[in-house]
């Protein structure tokens, strides 16, 4: 459980998946290729990009790409002819060049099938696969009416969980099945300074429990080994994290709670919790200018920053949706006490 550490001003974090905020900075090297901010907030898009060649450049080009991630949140590369295995080799060098601990690889999703066609470390993203789980493809279903219960950072139920993400869609609906990103870095911003202080010193629980259902409607048992960092295993798919965390590789801070996994903040009651999480996932949904909205063309490929952006999955559409997902596995969640949110980083 993170505890405050006032001699390393550091709250959170974990030796095994030490974290160090870095601050790395871009070097330019992407500045060749044309690219359109899709929202002033968040989001890129790189023309002429393709994975294939990133995988034969320079370091600095994908470190950049990485500190681009990590800053806009979000980036877009269009057509993309690559494979699942080369998608894990860049994100491979992409977690490691941006400074990534040793013990942090890529990660093997809890409801993965063993021995699964393209290796643990690829989720496929299916319509198919997620209603025969049973879990949410439709916004019209018994338990809620409302599309926006899908926000979420990916794996946050992990005591490591992923710093970078990929996701290659190669099927799609006519029209439907866009992916929604929102800044962190943005709502942190717009919390007021006692808000923000209050929240500094608390932790959430995340907890993915719900898998254990998906897995026995798949038929699939959990995965239970280690995935992708030694401290990710076992069927608790459970995790505390600080509720403001630093991104090592910008330096900035961002709220680190989501509707998907986060269920509790600890140290309140149960009611102030829930007023807390009701607020903090309301800037997050209601907030559209906090966000980015990708229509996905075959074969498009996102990257994204889990740190500090959520995303919601658009479920209005009857035909078949899929991709390849991979997600590496960054730090410990922590609090540097001498970070910054972006905007006094950067200003407004
Ligand atoms: C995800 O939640 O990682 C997948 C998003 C999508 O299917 O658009």
């Amino acid at each position: 459980m993170p505890s405050a550490t006032t001699d390393s001003g550091i709250f959170g974090g974990n030796d095994i998946a030490r974290p160090q905020t870095k601050r790395i900075p871009y070097s330019g090297s992407l500045d060749a290729f044309v690219q359109n901010d899709l929202a002033p907030i968040i989001g890129r898009e790189y023309e002429g990009v393709q994975v294939v060649d990133l995988l034969e450049a320079d370091d600095r080009v994908v470190r950049d790409l990485a500190v681009t991630v990590s800053e806009r949140g979000v980036v877009f590369l269009r057509d993309q002819n690559v494979t699942p295995t080369q998608m894990k080799d860049l994100m491979l060098r992409l977690t490691r060049l941006s400074g990534c601990p040793e013990s942090s690889g890529l990660h093997v999703h809890p409801l993965t099938e063993e021995g699964s066609e393209l290796g643990d470390q690829v989720s496929v993203i299916s319509s198919e696969k997620q209603a025969k789980g049973g879990g949410l493809t439709h916004q019209l279903s018994d338990v809620s009416r409302f599309a926006s219960n899908a926000w979420h950072a990916d794996i946050s139920f992990e005591p490591v969980p992923s710093d970078y993400a990929m996701l290659k869609i190669h099927t799609l609906p006519a029209t439907g099945g866009d992916t929604l990103w929102a800044s962190g870095y943005e709502i942190y911003d717009r919390l007021s300074a006692p808000m923000q202080r209050m929240l500094e010193g608390l932790t959430a629980t995340h907890d993915a429990k719900f898998f254990l259902d998906e897995a026995k409607n798949l038929g699939n048992p959990i995965r239970e080994g280690q995935r992708g960092s030694p401290l990710n295993h076992g069927a608790e798919l459970a995790a505390v994290h600080p509720v403001i965390r630093t991104n090592p590789v910008t330096g900035w801070r961002s709220v680190y709670v989501n509707k998907g996994f986060t269920k509790r903040i600890n140290g309140v009651t149960k009611d102030e919790s829930d007023v807390l999480l009701a607020y903090l996932f309301n800037l997050v949904t209601q907030n559209h200018d906090a966000q980015v909205r990708f229509r996905w063309r075959k074969n498009d490929l996102a990257i994204w920053d889990n740190r500090s952006t959520w995303h919601c999955a658009t479920y209005d559409y009857a035909e078949a949706r899929a991709g390849d997902r991979v997600c590496s596995l960054g730090e410990a969640p922590y609090l540097d006490l001498s970070s910054t949110g972006r905007r006094d980083a950067k200003g407004p």
